[in-house]
C-alpha cells in the first residue's frame, strides 16, 4: 500500500527516533519487549505491509509513550495476537492475506476489549461502513494527520482500558458475589444447626413450656411435654389464650399471673390448678419471664406437673395426722377402759354393802335405788369397755348402726350446750341389719358429722338436731340434720378435701366459737369409702342442713369378709 506522507498533515519522520526507522521489510513482526499475556492497554498492534507505514506509525506512537507491535500481513498478526493483549490494534484495510476487517473479527474472537482502528486509502463509504458493523472503533484514512490519528488511538486505548477495567471489577464482583453466598450458605447451616438444637433442647424438655404473643397472651408456640401434658393436640392449643387452662375455682388466677408477668418481665406461681382435656385438674409450679425474639416480645411460660409430688406430701401429712389421730385415741381408749375397770372395784363395794344392808335392815325401796344406780354405772363401765376395746383393736364386729348412734349421742351430752340447748329429734328405725365393721369407723365418722351439725347450729336461734335412720332397699340411710347456716354451694366439692374448713383454728376463735382443722370429713371419707358408703348433701343458706350417710349393707359385709373370718366372728 502506499503511503502519502504529507508534511503538514501527516507523518513527521524527522521526529522518528534513530533506532525505530528499520522496519522495511523482515522480520514480519516487530515486537516492543513486553512480558507475553500481561494485559497492556498501552501496548498496540499495526498491521500494515507497507514497512514505511509500520516504522511511520510505530515511531509516532512510541513518541506518544505507547509500547508498539508491528506485522506485515494477517498471518503474522494472528501469532501476536495469540501471544498478547492489544489494546488497539491498527490494521490496514488492505492486506496481502487477508483484510483488515479479518483482523478486526479475529481480534474479537480473543479480545473483545481490544478496539480496533482502521487503515484505508480508500476512504469509499461500503469499506468503511463495512469496518464500523464489523465493530472498529473508527477508521483513518490515508493521509494520515498525526494530531487526529493520535488522538482516535488515545480515545481507543481509553476504551479499551475502560472496558478492560470494567471486565475486571466485574471479575472482581463475581468472585465477591460468590465469596458472599459462600458465607450466607455457611452461616445459613450454621444457623439451621443452632435452630435444630435449641429446638431439640425445646422440644425435649421436662417441662411444659408455653410461648406467649406479648400482650395478648395467645399461645403461639408449645414444646412435646406441653402437648402431652395438657393432653390436646397442637391445634387446640394454638391461639388459644394461656388462661383457657384457668379452672372454674380459680378463674382468673392465670390471667392475672401473665399480666403480672408482663408488667415485671416475670412472675411465679406455685401449686396451680391447671383444667386440661376432659375438665381434669392438675396441678403445677409455673414461672415466666418476658423475652425478645428478634424485634418481637413473647412470653415464656415454664410449667412444671406437681401433681404426683403433692398427692404423695398429702398423703405423707395424712398418714402423719392419722398415726397421731390413731395414738391419741389409743391412750384415749386406754384410760377410758382403766378408769371403767377400776370402777368396777369400788362398785361390787357399793353393790355388795347395799345387798348387807337389805339382809340386815329388810327390804328398803331407796337401798334398791341405789342397787339400780350401781347397775346402771356398770353398764355403763361394760359399754366403755367394750367400746375402747374394739377401737383399739379395730376388730370387724356386727354393728348395730342406731345402738351406735345412741351410744355417740349420749357421749356428746357431756357437751352441756348440746345437753340443754339443743331439741332432739331422734327417728331410729329398728331394727336395722347389722353392719359388718370396725366400730371405731362409723362411731368416730358419724359423731364428726354430727358435730359439724351442732358447730353450724352455734349462732342460730331455734337449735333443733334430728337424727333418722331408715331403710332403702338393702342399705342402711342415716339423715343427720340441722337448722344452722348452711353450706354455700361452692363450698359442697371441697367438704371433703383435707384442712378444707370456714371455721378459725384453735386460739383464732371468740369465745365459744366452734374452731375447725378440716379433718372431720376427709377421714369420715376415708374410713367409710371401703365399705361403699356414699354421702348426699342437701343445704340451704340461713336454713339448715341435711347430712345422709347411705350404707350397702351387703357390700359392706363383702368388703369385711375376710377380716370377719379372720376375726372368727360371723355376722
Ligand atoms: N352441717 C353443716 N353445716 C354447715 N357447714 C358444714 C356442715 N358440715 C360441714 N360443714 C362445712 O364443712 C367444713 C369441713 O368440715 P370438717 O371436715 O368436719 O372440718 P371442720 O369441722 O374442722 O371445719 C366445715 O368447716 C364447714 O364449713
Ligand atoms: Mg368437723
Amino acid at each position: 500500500m502506499n503511503c502519502s506522507v504529507q508534511e503538514n498533515l501527516g507523518f513527521e519522520i524527522a521526529e522518528l527516533p534513530a533506532d525505530s526507522g528499520g522496519d522495511t521489510t523482515t522480520p514480519k513482526a516487530d515486537c516492543d519487549r513486553i512480558s507475553s499475556n500481561k494485559s497492556t492497554d498501552g501496548l498496540i498492534l499495526v498491521v500494515d505491509d507497507e514497512s514505511s507505514v509500520r516504522t511511520t506509525i510505530k515511531a509516532i506512537l512510541k513518541k506518544a509513550g505507547y509500547l508498539v507491535n508491528t506485522a506485515e500481513d494477517f498471518r503474522s498478526a494472528v501469532e501476536l495476537i495469540e501471544k498478547n493483549d492489544y489494546g488497539v490494534v491498527i490494521a490496514d484495510i488492505i492486506l496481502p492475506d487477508a483484510s483488515g476487517i479479518d483482523v478486526l473479527k479475529y481480534v474479537r474472537g480473543v479480545n473483545e476489549e481490544t478496539q480496533l482502528i482502521t487503515i484505508t486509502g480508500d476512504p469509499n463509504i461500503d469499506t468503511a461502513a463495512d469496518a464500523v458493523r464489523a465493530g472498529a472503533y473508527d477508521y483513518i484514512t490515508k493521509p494520515i494527520r498525526r494530531d487526529i490519528f493520535l488522538a482516535v488511538i488515545k480515545k481507543a486505548a481509553e476504551k479499551a482500558k475502560l472496558l478492560r477495567d470494567r471486565k475486571e471489577l466485574e471479575a472482581q464482583n463475581l468472585l465477591y458475589q460468590k465469596h458472599l453466598e459462600k458465607l450466607v450458605e455457611q452461616r445459613t447451616e450454621q444457623l439451621k444447626a443452632s435452630e435444630l438444637k435449641y429446638r431439640t433442647l425445646f422440644e425435649y424438655a421436662n417441662d411444659s413450656i408455653f410461648l406467649l404473643d406479648c400482650p395478648s397472651g395467645k399461645i403461639v408456640d408449645a414444646n412435646q411435654q406441653a402437648v402431652l401434658m395438657t393432653d390436646l393436640k397442637w391445634n387446640k392449643l394454638s391461639g388459644r389464650p394461656f388462661w383457657f387452662l384457668d379452672t372454674t375455682s380459680h378463674p382468673t388466677e392465670l390471667k392475672k399471673f401473665c399480666k403480672e408477668t408482663i408488667n415485671k418481665g416475670h412472675c411465679h406461681l406455685d401449686d396451680v390448678h391447671l383444667k386440661i382435656k376432659g375438665n381434669k385438674v392438675i396441678r403445677a409450679d409455673l414461672s415466666a419471664k418476658v423475652v425478645e425474639l428478634g424485634d418481637q416480645k413473647q412470653v415464656q411460660v415454664l410449667v412444671r406437673d406437681v401433681t404426683e409430688k403433692k398427692m404423695l406430701e398429702e398423703k405423707q401429712r395424712e398418714m402423719e395426722i392419722d398415726l397421731v389421730q390413731e395414738q391419741k385415741l389409743a391412750s384415749i381408749g386406754m384410760m377410758a377402759s382403766g378408769i371403767a375397770h377400776n370402777l368396777n372395784t369400788p362398785l361390787m363395794g357399793i353393790m355388795g354393802l347395799s345387798q348387807l344392808m337389805i339382809m340386815k335392815l329388810g327390804e328398803c325401796e331407796e337401798i334398791k335405788s341405789i342397787i339400780e344406780q350401781a347397775n346402771k354405772i356398770s353398764t355403763i363401765a361394760k359399754n366403755l369397755m367394750f367400746k375402747s376395746r374394739s377401737e383399739a383393736e379395730k376388730m370387724v364386729v356386727a354393728v348395730d348402726i342406731n345402738r351406735l348412734l345412741r351410744e355417740e349421742l349420749k357421749f356428746l351430752e357431756s357437751n352441756l350446750d348440746f345437753k340443754h340447748n339443743v331439741e332432739k329429734d331422734y327417728q331410729l328405725h329398728d331394727p336395722l341389719p347389722p353392719i359388718q365393721a370396725v366400730y371405731s369407723d362409723f362411731s368416730q365418722s358419724l359423731t364428726n358429722i354430727v358435730r359439724n351439725a351442732l358447730d353450724a347450729m352455734y349462732n342460730s336461734s331455734t337449735k333443733r338436731l334430728t337424727v333418722r335412720t331408715h331403710l332403702e332397699g338393702d342399705s342402711v340411710l342415716i339423715d343427720i340434720i340441722d337448722t344452722g347456716c348452711g353450706i354455700p354451694k361452692k363450698n359442697i366439692s371441697q367438704l371433703f378435701s383435707p384442712f378444707f374448713t370456714t371455721k378459725p383454728i384453735r386460739g383464732d376463735e371468740t369465745e365459744g366459737e366452734p374452731t375447725g382443722t378440716g379433718l372431720g370429713l376427709s377421714s369420715a371419707y376415708k374410713l367409710l369409702s371401703p365399705y361403699g358408703v356414699k354421702f348426699d348433701i342437701d343445704s340451704k343458706i340461713g336454713k339448715g342442713t341435711t347430712f345422709t350417710v347411705k350404707i350397702p349393707t351387703a357390700q359392706a359385709t363383702a368388703k369385711n369378709k375376710d377380716r370377719i373370718e379372720e376375726a372368727g366372728i360371723i355376722g
